[in-house]
This record gives C-alpha cells, sequence and structure tokens, in this order.
C-alpha cells in the first residue's frame, strides 16, 4: 500500500475526523434524509436512494478520472508523501483558488511552491516578500493570511501542520468551512463534503434547488447533500470531479448539459425536459399531463423551492438564484506618478506604502490620495501638489503637475477610479525621509508588491507616451487614449492636454497583464 494511501486511512481509522457521509444502507440514507430535513416536502431536494447515490459517484469518478486537468496542487495531492508537505501544499493552492481562476492561479502557484516549498520556508519568509509574490492575484489579504498561518503553525504547533478539518479551521487563519474541508479531504482523505461556488451550481441544479442559495436554509442543505454525496473511498477525487464538473460542464452560462455524466441524477435537466414536453402538447392542443410526480409536493412553503417564477429561456440556468448583488461603492481617487533622475540619469519613480490593515493591505502604489466629492482641475492639482510636497519634505509648485488621464479599476465591492497626475523632478526635490516611501528604478518597481491597479496607471502613461511619441514623429495630433469610462468633455480634453506635453514618462512595454482584483 502506498505511504499516501496509508496515512490517509490511518487518519480514517483513527476517526481524526469524519464528517458523516453516506453508506449504502437504509438506516444511513434514512438518517441523511431526516438531518438533511428542512421540510417534510424535501425528499425532492435531497438523495435518498443509497443506489443512486453509488451510482452517482461512480459516474462522477469515472467521468474525472477521464477528463481532469492535471494540475500541479493535484499532482503533489498525489505523489508528495510527507503528510505535512501535502497538507501544505493543497493549503496553498485552496487559497490562492479563492475567487481566481485555475489558469491564473497554476503559474503563481508554481512559482510560490518553488521557492516556499514547506511551511518552514514560508514562516521564513518575510511579508513584503509574499506581497511581491502575490502583486497581481488579487484579494491580498489571502497571501497575508497563508503568511501568519505558516508563522503560526512553526510557533505554535511545532511546524506541523492542523492534521484534522477541524483543527484547519480553527487552526489556519484565512481557512473556513469550505477550504478546510477542500484542504482535509484532498491531502489528509478527510470524508467531507466541500462545498465551493461551483459545487453549490451543481447541487442546487441536481436537487432543484432554486431559493436564495446564500440562505441559511439553502446553506445547510447543500452541505448535507454534499456529505450524503462524498465517495468515503476517495473524498478528495469526488470534491475536485464536483468542482470540476462546475468549472467545465455545468458552467454558470451555457451548461453543457449533454456531456454531463450525471444528467440523469438531475431533476432540474429532468424539469426542463418536462416544461419542453408540456409547451409542445400545449401547441398541438393536447391536455396537460398531471403535474410532474417528481416535484416538491409542498413547494408553497418549501425553503428550498424557488420564490421567483420559472423562466423558460433560462432552463436549468434557473438553478441556483442569488439575491441581487449590492452595487459598488464608487469611489475617485488621485494619484501621482513622480519620477526623479537617479544614479546614471536613470528614471526613478516614487511609490509609498499602503497601511498594514484593510484594502491591498502593505501593497506599495504611486502616492495616492481618496477624494471625496469631485472637484475641479485646478483644486485635485492643488491637492496632490500639496500631498508630494508634503512626502518629499518640499515645496513644489503645481505648474509642474501634469494630468494624465484616468484609469478604472472594479474591486469586488468598490468602483475606482483612479485620476493621473505626473510630475518630473529635478535632483534638488527628490529626498524623502518617510519610512513609507522609496524611490524605485523601473526594474525595481517590475518587481515590487504592487497592485494592479498601479500595473493599469502604468500602461496609461504608457500609451499617452507613445502616443507622444507618434504625434511627434507623425507631426499629427492623434486621438488621445482614454479608459473605456473615460467619456466625459473635460477629461478628454485634459488628455489632449497631456498629450501635447513634452514630457517623457518612459515607462514603455512594461506591466502587461491587468486582472480584476481585491
Ligand atoms: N477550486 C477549488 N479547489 C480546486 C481544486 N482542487 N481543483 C480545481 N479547482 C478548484
Amino acid at each position: 500500500m502506498s505511504r499516501l494511501r496509508s496515512a490517509m486511512l490511518k487518519g480514517k481509522r483513527a476517526g481524526l475526523e469524519m464528517v458523516e457521509s453516506a453508506k449504502p444502507t437504509r438506516k444511513r440514507a434514512k438518517k441523511a434524509e431526516t438531518l438533511n430535513a428542512p421540510s417534510p416536502s424535501s425528499s425532492y431536494h435531497t438523495f435518498h436512494d443509497p443506489a443512486d447515490v453509488l451510482l452517482l459517484r461512480s459516474r462522477l469518478l469515472g467521468w474525472y478520472h477521464k477528463e481532469k486537468r492535471e494540475l500541479p496542487w493535484r499532482t503533489l495531492a498525489v505523489t508528495e508523501s510527507d503528510l505535512n508537505i501535502r497538507t501544505y501544499a493543497v493549503w496553498v493552492s485552496e487559497i490562492m483558488l479563492q475567487q481566481t481562476q485555475v489558469v491564473t492561479v497554476i503559474d503563481y502557484y508554481n512559482k510560490w511552491m518553488k521557492r516556499w516549498p514547506t511551511v518552514q520556508d514560508l514562516s521564513a519568509a518575510t511579508l513584503e516578500e509574499v506581497n511581491q509574490m502575490w502583486a497581481g492575484l488579487g484579494y491580498y489579504s489571502r497571501g497575508r493570511r497563508l503568511h501568519e498561518g505558516a508563522q503560526k503553525v512553526v510557533s505554535e504547533l511545532r511546524g506541523q501542520m492542523p492534521h484534522t478539518v477541524d483543527g484547519l479551521l480553527k487552526q489556519l487563519p484565512g481557512v473556513g468551512r469550505y477550504t478546510a474541508a477542500a484542504v482535509g479531504s484532498i491531502a489528509l482523505g478527510q470524508v467531507t463534503g466541500a462545498v465551493d461556488g461551483n459545487v453549490i451550481r451543481v447541487l442546487c441544479r441536481l436537487r432543484a434547488i432554486g431559493a436564495d442559495s446564500t440562505s441559511p436554509a439553502v446553506t445547510e442543505a447543500l452541505w448535507s447533500q454534499a456529505n450524503t454525496l462524498v465517495d468515503p473511498e476517495r473524498p478528495g477525487d469526488f470534491n475536485q470531479a464536483m468542482m470540476e464538473l462546475g468549472a467545465r460542464v455545468c458552467t454558470p452560462k451555457g451548461p453543457l448539459c449533454s456531456r454531463c455524466p450525471v444528467q440523469s441524477h438531475c431533476r432540474s435537466f429532468h424539469k426542463v425536459h418536462v416544461k419542453q414536453e408540456e409547451n409542445s402538447r400545449k401547441l398541438l392542443g393536447k391536455p396537460s399531463t398531471l403535474p410532474d410526480i417528481e416535484d416538491c409536493v409542498n413547494s408553497e412553503t418549501c425553503p428550498l423551492c424557488p420564490s421567483e417564477p420559472w423562466d423558460e429561456e433560462l432552463g436549468v440556468q434557473n438553478f441556483p438564484r442569488k439575491p441581487a448583488k449590492k452595487p459598488p461603492r464608487v469611489e475617485r481617487t488621485l494619484t501621482c506618478v513622480v519620477i526623479r533622475p537617479g544614479e546614471e540619469r536613470e528614471d526613478e519613480y516614487l511609490l509609498t506604502q499602503r497601511p498594514n490593515k484593510g484594502l491591498l493591505a502593505g501593497l506599495w502604489e504611486f502616492p495616492s490620495l481618496l477624494q471625496g466629492e469631485k472637484s475641479s482641475a485646478m483644486k485635485e492639482k492643488k491637492t496632490l501638489c500639496t500631498q508630494i510636497s508634503g512626502i518629499l519634505g518640499t515645496h513644489l509648485t503645481e505648474s509642474l503637475f501634469q494630468y494624465v488621464g484616468e484609469v478604472v479599476h472594479i474591486f469586488s465591492h468598490i468602483h475606482q477610479t483612479y485620476v493621473v497626475h505626473s510630475v518630473r523632478l529635478k535632483d534638488g526635490d527628490t529626498q524623502t525621509q518617510a519610512e513609507n516611501a522609496q524611490w524605485l528604478t523601473r526594474s525595481a518597481l517590475q518587481e515590487a508588491a504592487v497592485s494592479t491597479g498601479v500595473k493599469k496607471i502604468v500602461k496609461l502613461c504608457d500609451s499617452v507616451d507613445s502616443q507622444k511619441e507618434q504625434t511627434s514623429k507623425g507631426g499629427k495630433r492623434q486621438k488621445p487614449i482614454g479608459t473605456k469610462n473615460n467619456k466625459n468633455q473635460q477629461t478628454s480634453k485634459k488628455q489632449k492636454l497631456s498629450a501635447a506635453d513634452s514630457r517623457q514618462l518612459s515607462l514603455s512595454a512594461f506591466f502587461n497583464s491587468v486582472k480584476q482584483e481585491s
């Protein structure tokens, strides 16, 4: 028996954390059903036939075996025999995968694991290094928490990663119910379901759960279903198969039902077909059939049934239902690219560090100032001039400040507009004693822990820059480049001004990738 498998079985035998899972016995299934039941009608929304559960598991795992993507964390989870390293490796992957797509994570993950292959290695890193590695991945508190967790494991847990779902949940910062279950099942072979966004969608469709998927009743029902379905022999594979199905087949839009290995278990697929048949009967003038015996018998009061009417056009996409999102907060931030001649006249850029708590904590950015209300261009320049003068401990004149343009950046909960200016300084104006400020060359800036907002600002500067080059070469004015949302007249005018300005930002061909983050 492989060491990995034996460690997993040992964990199970020791009863380290056995979340209830379905065994194909009537007694078990009955009990699961009672536990699941939010109302007497809910057998429609559960898996109550043990044979059905067995079949679903085998179909899903068969499909996963053939179709799964080879991903670095999956490989590690199978090949790494050291339990501590394996748990660490899966923990890192699960944190990176929160709110971030698999394709984006792969590169970050490989680099991370190469640099910090063990929890001890990570605990010895500085937060600055972690932020640097995380730059561009978004939701920066995730990296910070991983680092914090690694330090805790080393200093408080004798370097041993927790080895139960409960331990992971209670002892690691940033690890919630889903992450603990995913790490526990994938790395440790703990028998528990794991419900993430993909799994919510798969389960809601399988069991036609159309009530608000964020409600406590639905959340509990989904966890209960996941615990019923999970394969006790291969919990990690089963959970990843559910995620894979959600990511590749049971997608939010345009689900590929014809390729679904568990189509015959899917109540919403069935419902779509019943509705289609009903419509055809109506069209042909035939009488409607009796209500589908497979329907929830108590849909009026059932906490899992949709409260909104069935939308014919959506088909299986009627499930799941989410409450309407709160609109994002709208913010405007004044920001300034300050450039000085460095050693051997190489340009250097002034960066300031964000506070250690809150949005983009600890990251470096061009000096910025959140604006209360929109004010005149003159006033904006004045405000920035005062701020930069303060950082440098000097008195700059407003005329040095040039408007560059605007950059829109969408965080999960904030619609941020950066109003970008730039200023080129002479040697004498440029000393800063502030601890949270530094001058970086272009290559150092490339390596630094900066957010995607900063990258976008650099991109804007680049495009304005290259436009100016074209204009000066061709002797002809080009239309200034604006940002997508930049439609107002005042902005265009200002951009024309900045394009006509002879100052060079020299920020070309830098920071290509731009992603959404928070
Ligand atoms: N999303 C969350 N965990 C995942 C995993 N292990 N594989 C693929 N996608 C995931």
